[in-house]
């Protein structure tokens, strides 16, 4: 196991298979739980720190640490903070960590969670809820929390990523993620220009690249819808269209596939794919709660 109890989580690194493994069995048993069935956060504070917006992330972690009875204080707008006076991350990070057990971060620049987990020395963790174009590391212990409830296993699986893979945090976290994993192939549908930074082996999967949507979701168990994120393309670029999941995607679709997307979703998902048994994402964003309250109770319960 890598991921000691009350250190930071700021990066898929930070954790093994084992670790893996064993937070989604603990998610597995958090699900379905009601506060303060299990109180593993008695008595503990948990801040939410947000210089950039969210919806999910912040909602679920706040949730997860009141099923735990556990308390939380928040900053959802970094502008109605001291952030707005100046103040360095360093100096509000440290400042939170005399008010708080954990602290949740939210950023604009990649490395912003390490950076203030450095800054603390260990005094509290600091949980990564996305840093820039980085990663997204909870995002994918959801994700791959929600593969593993459907599929018994993520060994041998087929899995596609689709949109932008190149400012998506939340495809890096994932892909690292799987990475522990004997995957059975995986492939790749970007725009030009969106492309994933890597190549190569994941997973032990030679990595393939696809131009066509549904030739990719012919063959896949796992279809990884993202948004393009037009607040990470450079200034003055013009976004290239959404690869979209149409009537032809979902009929060469396998039945025993499973849609997923991190959400919000743009055009690459019409609202006609909700109606389609394989579309699990709101399943996959309520599997945020139990994924964080396993992430919860180990850091700091
Ligand atoms: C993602 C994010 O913030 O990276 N959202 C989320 O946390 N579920 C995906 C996105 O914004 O596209």
């Amino acid at each position: 196991m890598r991921w000691q109890a009350h250190t930071s989580l700021t990066s898929i690194s930070d954790l093994d298979r084992e670790d893996i493994d064993r937070l989604m069995a603990l998610a597995g048993q958090m699900a379905g739980a009601r506060a303060p069935a299990i109180n593993t956060l008695a008595g503990r504070i948990v801040a939410t720190l947000f210089y950039e917006v969210s919806t999910r992330t912040r909602l679920s972690f706040e949730s997860a640490a009141l099923r735990l009875g556990g308390h939380v204080i928040s900053v959802a707008d970094a502008a109605t903070s001291s952030v707005a006076k100046g103040e360095t991350l360093a100096d509000t990070v440290r400042m939170v960590s005399g008010y708080a057990d954990a602290i949740v971060l939210r950023h604009p620049e990649a490395g912003a969670a390490r950076a203030a987990a450095d800054a603390l020395d260990g005094r509290v963790p600091v949980i990564n809820g996305g840093d820039g174009a980085g990663e997204h590391p909870t995002q994918a212990m959801t994700d791959a929390f929600t593969l593993h409830q459907h599929f018994g296993r993520l060994d041998g699986l087929t899995v596609t990523f689709v949109g932008d893979l190149r400012y998506g945090r939340t495809v890096h976290s994932l892909m690292a993620l799987l990475d522990h994993y004997e995957l059975r192939a995986v492939q790749l549908v970007a725009p030009d220009g969106l492309e994933a930074p890597a190549g190569g082996i994941l997973g032990g999967a030679r990595v393939e690249r696809i131009d066509s949507l549904a030739d990719a979701a012919a063959s896949t168990d796992v279809l990884y819808m993202t948004r393009i994120q037009h607040e990470r393309l450079p200034a003055g670029s013009s976004a290239p269209a959404a690869l979209q999941v149409d009537r032809a995607v979902l009929d060469a679709l396998p039945a025993e596939s499973l849609i997923l997307h991190p959400l919000p979703r743009r055009d690459e998902l019409p609202p006609l794919v909700d109606e389609d048994p394989r579309a699990i994402y709101f399943r996959q964003a309520a599997n945020g709660v139990p994924m964080r309250m396993a992430l919860l109770t180990h850091a700091i319960g």
